[in-house]
């Protein structure tokens, strides 16, 4: 039994299934189960909030029955509280919702909770962090975009590791021990960087696990060892404060 990347590592892995073969999905979950995937990044968008529609509940649904891999499920849909309802009913263990399409932020999560999931806020590149001030005794992690939400294969925008950075120190500040996810191009090259910033989850998509330049055994490998690089970063920080 191959362990799982927390485990091995200290970070946790969510391979992101919409650059998974959409067509395989089972068999794909399966591949993630035998490489030791910490959780699976399901990514829900309503072509509205974001310009994409990549997976749809059904499809949910269907996989809840066929791995015990948590669902780390990140909601990018103008209407929170209807696609909540409907994760419930499924079954999954955290979902993110995006402060900018939260109209009642602090309801939305409690909301969250209330359904038995952990409950994150996933802040798009441009949106600042003092948002979180207010929520942070309702929140269970932060999902940084590191890229503008919709499609895989995007650069990363510029202001990324600054703002991995400065919400570690902004959650350190008040005390709040709430890990931090990063979404968008965590590639083998970005990954010692984040890890080394404070990035505790790493969504995994084209640039690592689902990488077209290896098979995913291959690309398992060179994910751990960019984490590896990350970790020594992150440790080297903490000795010079
Ligand atoms: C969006 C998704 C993908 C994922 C893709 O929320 O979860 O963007 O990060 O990974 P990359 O950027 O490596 O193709
Ligand atoms: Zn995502």
């Amino acid at each position: 039994m191959t362990a799982s990347f927390f485990e091995e590592t200290g970070i946790r892995i969510s391979p992101s299934l919409m650059c998974a073969d959409q067509a395989n999905l089972a068999g794909e979950v399966e591949n993630l189960e035998a490489i030791g995937a910490d959780m699976i990044h399901l990514d829900i968008m309503d072509a509205h909030f974001a310009p994409n529609m990549p997976m749809g509940l059904g499809a949910l649904s269907d996989l809840r029955g066929r791995t015990s891999l948590p669902f780390d499920v990140h909601l990018m849909v103008e209407d929170n509280d209807w696609f909540i309802s409907q994760l419930a009913e499924i079954g999954v263990q955290q979902v993110a919702v995006h402060a900018e399409s939260a109209r009642h932020l602090d309801r939305t999560l409690g909301l969250i909770r209330d359904t038995g999931s952990l409950a994150g806020v996933a802040l798009n590149p441009a949106t600042p962090l003092d948002i979180l001030e207010h929520v942070l005794g309702r929140l269970d992690f932060v999902l940084l975009m590191t890229v503008n939400p919709g499609f895989a294969g995007q650069k990363l925008v510029p202001s990324a590791f600054e703002k991995i950075a400065a919400c570690r120190d902004f959650l350190a500040a008040r005390d709040a021990v709430v890990p931090v996810s990063v979404d968008g191009n965590v590639s083998f090259e970005n990954i010692p960087p984040m890890v080394g910033a404070g990035a505790g989850i790493l969504v995994a998509g084209t640039s690592s696990i689902y990488n077209s330049g290896g098979d995913i055994d291959e690309n398992r490998q060179k994910t751990v060892a960019a984490i590896a690089e990350g970790v020594a970063l992150a440790a080297e920080g903490a000795g010079d404060s």
